[in-house]
């Protein structure tokens, strides 16, 4: 069985006061809610705050980006063991980071590399475009994702890795995708792709999060399928009763 696992995408929203702010009206009730695995992932700026904030809880922390060097002349880059040492997650590969940064399935190899080696929880995020969706190519598109974006990987265990479906036509536009086509990307495209990296034990126990347009009224939908484990949630991770709300959705969906 796998754990449930819903994780908080802040993006660029929150500044450190904000962010101590948010964090300690959603710790009550996140902490209310057990069997689900939950994480925040705000900015870099905020995360020592919000790491203090957190500790002592089973809330976990993770960067929403970093370099795959360890170290070196990178101006305005975080770098793994900078990230490794406040978090234990970090998303890579996020499709704003793609569309806006020049991110590739290259990059994101290299950084999921990095982040195995600082043992750094990576959630990689794939998903097709709008024009790819309306040309029937998403499978394509996923496959090719998660192919280059895992190859030569090796994992201790799937607990190792989290893959995020993220449609990029469903982020941040209210149109999100529907359970059952979600679904069938994980199953038929993701889970395919990592029995042929990882084996097909592995494969069965990675989580796969489906994100774009998640909420508080149709998270159930997503969790009620067999192959989505959760969510990573954006708009509706910067509102405390919302995101508690996908939380214990996850959590009922065991139940
Ligand atoms: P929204 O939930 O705002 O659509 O964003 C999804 C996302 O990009 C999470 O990484």
């Amino acid at each position: 069985m796998r754990k449930p696992f819903v994780a908080g995408n802040w993006k660029m929203y929150k500044t450190v006061s904000e962010a101590r702010h948010l964090v300690s009206e959603m710790v009550p009730g996140l902490q209310a809610v057990s069997g689900v695995d939950k994480v925040l992932c705000p900015p870099f700026i905020d995360l020592l705050a919000i790491a203090a904030l957190l500790e002592g809880t089973d809330i976990g922390l993770g960067a929403q980006n970093m370099h795959w060097e360890a170290s070196g002349a990178f101006t305005g880059e975080v770098s793994p063991p900078m990230v490794a040492e406040l978090c234990k997650y970090v998303i890579l590969g996020h499709s704003e980071r793609r569309a806006y940064f020049g991110e590739t399935d290259a990059t994101v190899n290299r950084k999921v590399q990095a982040a195995l080696a600082h043992n750094l929880v990576p959630i990689v995020c794939v998903g097709e475009t709008l024009t790819e969706y309306e040309a029937g190519r998403t499978n394509e598109v996923v496959f090719r994702q998660m192919k280059l974006g895992l190859t030569g990987i090796e994992l201790p265990d799937g607990n190792a890795l989290v893959v995020a479906y993220e449609p990029v036509w469903a982020i941040g536009t209210g149109r999100a995708a529907t359970g059952k086509g979600a679904n069938a990307v994980v199953a038929d495209v993701i889970r395919v792709a990592l029995a042929e990296q990882f084996g097909s034990q592995v494969s069965q126990e990675v989580r796969v999060l489906y994100g774009g347009s998640v909420k508080g009224d149709n998270a159930a939908e997503f969790f009620a399928e067999p192959e989505i484990d959760g969510a990573l949630v954006g708009g509706a991770s910067l509102k405390a009763p919302d995101f508690i709300r996908i939380v214990q959705a996850a959590a009922a969906s065991q139940a």
